[in-house]
């Protein structure tokens, strides 16, 4: 949930970790901080609660020179956001500066045994004990910063990415990683880490992804060296990034989230290209093809996955289902690690993540694997914990996406479960062929049919307007609208903070309706087909109770209209592609209402994109 960042090579290090920071803020922005080893030989540390651009002002006056340093922008778990609780954190002796993203279960007996031993700690955070541990390894055992960090690894319960300095090593940094993403960039005799490839993908395009419980040993002029927690030697694996530097700016918008709105007909292309066969009536997944003995022979798949993500997973189950009639659970990894599932080796479990590093996710599909389940993965970020983790799966291919709000994530994820059920379908033969080329085709045409509904955005924005005032608001579907109500509730609360429920339309009346007056608005997903009779009668129930309707119909469609206060069109499209079409409208009204109320959309209060701790 924090972001971390580090540079070790011939450059000043100090803009490239400041470039770095705001490129991770995304991750979490309550606190910054950064180590220099400067040009006299110290170890110095500024950090700050606040932002990117508080750090900046703090250390404006002070000797910012040195070519090694690390730098954290944090999300606070342990402590509250204060100046002494952000990272770095020195060692006792102050030799040694440690940034960490993660958490440590078993510090609070660290600390109390460390406390006992004369070691003074200066803040609230599980973080400190980890550097302080180093350092008494080292003075209590004689051994160097090299063989003092596996030994104080083993004995930590949980989980982290870190980067270490050591001021009488300015050539040298250590970085390690378990169960938090770490990369490392290598350019020339220079080397980067980062919690993802953003601040890296500046300087070069080559980059190493560390595994689970590696150390990392960087060192100026020599090759980076990789061992597990026991020091045994480890392969570095160099891979090529596809990301560009464009992907990574707002190219114009003023926030990432509008950006990322806006190239959803792009993005959906992408994630459909080279899968989709329009020609040919048909759907190609490698991960599916290489896989489809073992995927076909399924009695059951349980999808996991949290947030915005479990939104999709439940428009997943519906799409699979009604395509390829397998019974589908959609979990709440959180929920399904903890409880006691009934899992089978014959179940799939299909983990979804933009991320690919939601901690929960990660745990649900280890307690999978356990039970000798199948584990498909669908994610965004190329290389991340969850990708790895999986026996296969689909990548998204959507670029990053930076808003803390997903947007483009979710889209790509239902277009790509749409994929998934309609290669089912094919395979078990459970829709005919003249309907799977129906929906192929339909499939083809959705990303058009986005860019026109992107075309209402003013209409959009001048409704926004109205609703400032609200503190509540309801949000009602039906059928496959049902999850987008869900998720479009979810983007008004995440960034304007107005109270918001998403419900199945017809559940209405069994408790929300005692709250709709004429102050409440009511947002209605209701597009001509499904049950578009039954959406009718439900919108004529909240009209008797004076609610202030806001609905999303089908192109053409007066009679929703007609009863609604405010109405925006979706093109026609086939019942089960509709949340793809219908959570357009209501990612840009949320997104509106937010820039109306002046909320920071891209970095809402204490939300992060990556939610690396459970
Ligand atoms: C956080 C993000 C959400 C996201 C959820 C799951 O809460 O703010 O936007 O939906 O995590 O993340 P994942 O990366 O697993 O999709």
């Amino acid at each position: 949930m924090c972001g971390i960042v580090g540079y070790l090579g011939g450059r000043n290090a100090y803009p490239i970790l400041i470039k770095g920071l705001q490129r991770l803020e995304y991750r979490g922005y309550d606190s910054a901080g950064v180590a220099l080893i400067n040009d006299n030989g110290n170890l110095v540390i500024y950090k700050t609660k606040g932002k990117v651009e508080d750090l900046i002002r703090v250390s404006r006056d002070q000797d910012v020179s040195g070519t090694v340093g690390i730098a954290h922008t944090r999300w606070a778990t342990h402590g509250e956001p204060s100046d002494v609780n952000s990272h770095p954190h020195f060692s006792e002796n102050q030799n040694l500066a440690l940034i960490h993203n993660g958490i440590i279960e078993n510090y609070q007996s660290l600390k109390t045994e460390l406390s006992r031993k004369g070691y003074h700690f200066r803040s609230d955070t599980d973080t400190e004990v980890v550097i302080q541990l180093i350092q008494y390894l080292m003075d209590s055992q004689g051994i160097s910063l090299e063989e003092a960090v596996p030994m104080a690894l083993q004995h930590v319960v949980g989980a982290y990415a870190l980067a270490i300095l050591d001021k009488n090593h300015p050539e040298r940094m250590i970085a390690a990683r378990k169960g938090s993403p770490l990369v490392v960039g290598i350019g020339e005799n220079e080397f980067f880490v980062g919690s993802d490839a953003s601040p890296i993908i500046e300087y070069t395009n080559k980059v190493v992804y560390i595994g689970e419980e590696q150390i990392v040993f960087l060192e100026k002029g020599k090759e980076m060296r990789i061992t597990d927690l026991r020091s045994v030697e480890q392969t570095a694996e160099i891979r090529e990034l596809e990301m560009s530097l464009s992907q990574i700016e707002k190219g114009g918008y003023p926030h990432f989230m509008l950006k990322e709105i806006f190239e959803q007909p792009q993005t959906l292309l992408a994630s459909m290209q080279g899968r989709l066969h329009p020609e040919l009536g048909v759907v190609k997944l490698s991960g599916f093809i290489d896989n489809r003995k073992r995927l076909l022979s399924a009695k059951r798949i349980v999808i996991c996955a949290c947030g915005t993500s479990w939104h999709a997973g439940l428009i997943g189950k519906y799409l699979i289902e009604e395509l390829a009639h397998i019974p589908v659970e959609v979990e709440y990894s959180s929920e399904f690690r903890y409880r006691k599932p009934v899992l089978f080796p014959t179940d799939i479990v299909v983990a979804i993540s933009q991320s690919g590093e939601t901690a929960d996710t990660l745990a649900a599909i280890q307690l999978a694997r356990e039970a000798g389940a199948f584990l498909f993965g669908i994610c965004n970020v190329v290389g991340s914990s969850i990708a790895r983790a999986t026996d296969t799966g689909c990548y998204t291919h959507i670029g990053p996406e930076i808003g803390v709000a997903s947007t483009k994530a979710f889209t790509a994820q239902v277009a790509t479960l749409s994929l998934i059920a309609l290669s089912f379908a094919e395979q078990l033969n459970t829709i005919s062929e003249s309907r799977r080329q129906e929906l192929v085709s339909e499939l083809q045409r959705i990303p058009e049919k986005i860019a026109k509904i992107l075309g209402h955005d003013e209409k959009i924005r001048d409704l926004a307007k109205t609703f400032t005032y609200a503190r509540n608001c309801l949000y009602l579907g039906r059928g496959y609208n049902y999850p987008v109500a869900l998720e479009g509730a979810l983007k008004l609360k995440e960034i304007s903070y107005i109270h918001a429920e998403g419900y199945p339309a017809a559940e209405m009346k069994h408790g929300p309706i005692a709250l709709i007056d004429e102050e409440m608005p009511v947002v209605v997903i209701a597009p001509k087909r499904g049950n578009y009779e039954k959406i009718l009668s439900n919108i004529q129930e909240i009209k008797a109770r004076k609610g202030r309707i806001v609905s999303i119909v089908t192109e053409g469609d007066t009679d929703v209209a007609k009863l609604s206060d405010w109405s925006f069109e979706i093109p026609d499209t086939e019942d089960c592609f509709e949340p793809i079409l219908s959570i357009i409208p209501l990612q840009l009204l949320a997104y509106h209402i937010a820039i109306a109320k002046g909320r920071n959309v891209d970095q809402p209060r204490n939300l992060a994109k990556s939610v690396t701790v459970e």
